[in-house]
This record gives structure tokens, sequence and C-alpha cells, in this order.
């Protein structure tokens, strides 16, 4: 028997959060992954081209389509461009937690739109997927994702040390959290 997916798309006031077609793989990388400086805390391999990065985003599809897969494209309600992605991962459904990942647009930053989004998924994973909680797992350099996790209500609870690895270095990462009171 097929499993109900309860993915659904989002909406905020200046922006759609939808599931990831094939289409938005090239505005993705033209937004997001040709710039491997900026990402690199958030996904550790580099893309040296639009065709190197082309195959992850047509993965999606198949994660899509088992179902339950909670990965939203960012989507501005003015342009339709995408410009980040926003996703709930490493689902514990015993304990009933997962993990958030976010990243926004190297062009779009602090202009609120990570807040917007990530405070919506996170209302979605409480309210509809009834997660009691939710973490990030955020590189100690990476000062930006620790305001905005700082900015939406997240506590910071503990360091993993050297728990990512980027090129031959490992970083240690502050495990910021909410909880469903
Ligand atoms: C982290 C990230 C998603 C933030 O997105 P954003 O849309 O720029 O964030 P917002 O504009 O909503 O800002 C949220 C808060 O972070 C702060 N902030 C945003 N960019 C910042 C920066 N470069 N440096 C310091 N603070 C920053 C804002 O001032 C705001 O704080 P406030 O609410 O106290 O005013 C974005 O920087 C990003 O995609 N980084 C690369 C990917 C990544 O590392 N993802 C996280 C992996 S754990």
């Amino acid at each position: 028997m097929e499993k109900d997916d309860l993915f659904e798309e989002l909406e905020t006031e200046r922006l759609i959060l939808r599931k990831v077609v094939d289409e938005d793989a090239e505005m993705l990388y033209q937004n997001i992954y040709n710039n491997f400086d900026y990402f690199k805390y958030y996904y550790q391999l580099p893309f040296d081209s639009f065709e190197s990065y082309k195959p992850l985003v047509e993965k999606y599809k198949e994660w899509y389509a088992n179902g339950n897969h909670f990965r939203w494209g960012v989507v501005l309600k003015e342009t339709n461009e995408i410009i980040g992605l926003v996703q709930l991962h490493t689902k514990d459904i015993l304990n009933n937690n997962c993990k958030i990942g976010y990243i926004i647009s190297y062009k779009y930053n602090n202009r609120g739109y990570g807040k917007e989004a990530v405070t919506k998924v996170i209302d979605f994973g409480f309210n509809k997927l009834k997660f009691h909680r939710i973490d990030a797992n955020i590189v100690v350099e990476n000062e930006a994702s620790i305001k905005l996790a700082e900015s939406i209500g997240m506590h910071f609870e503990s360091e993993r040390k050297d728990s990512y690895k980027l090129g031959e270095n490992y970083y240690n990462q502050k495990v910021y959290t909410i909880i469903n009171k």
C-alpha cells in the first residue's frame, strides 16, 4: 500500500515554497551552486560546471517519487525565480525529530528571505508533520546561519567536534534546536 505523501506547497508573504523540478537546475546553479565559497558549509562538494551539478537536481525527482521527501524550492512570488532551498531531513520517526537545512542565494542574502522560509517550514514541521524537535547542525564559522537560527528562536545546545569535513580539514558544528512545546 502506498504511504500518504505529506509534502505540501507552502506560501509566505513574499515566497512560494514548492517541489524542485528539473527545469530549476539552471537557475539554482546560477543563483547558488556556481559559488562554492558561499555554499561550502551547506554542501561539501564543489561543482566545476552546470553539467556536473545537473544530476543532483535530477535525483530530487526520484526522492519525491518515494514520498515524504521534504525539500522545498524557495521561489520569489514577484519574479517566479528560485532563490533557495529548505529541507527537513534525517527524520527520526520513533522520536519525532529531524534536522533542517537551508540555503538562500548569495544574490538575495540578508533580505529576510531565509527567516521567512525557515519559519514557515518549521511551522509545517511542528503542526502538520508533528515533529517535536528540529535541529540544525551549523559549522561554527557560519555566522549567517547561526544568526538565522537564533533569529527564529532556535537555541544553542552543544558542539560537535570535527563533525564536518571540508577538503582535508575538519570543522566543529554547533547544534541549534527548537522544540515544539
Ligand atoms: C544562512 C542563510 C540561509 C541566511 O539567509 P538570509 O536570507 O540571508 O537570512 P535573513 O536575511 O533571513 O537573515 C536572518 C538573520 O541572519 C542575519 N544575517 C544574514 N546574513 C548574514 C551574514 N552574512 N552575516 C551575519 N549575519 C547575517 C540577519 O541579519 C538576520 O538577523 P536578525 O534577524 O537578527 O536581523 C544564507 O546566508 C545562506 O544560504 N548561507 C549559505 C548556505 C548555508 O551555509 N546554509 C546553512 C547551513 S547550516
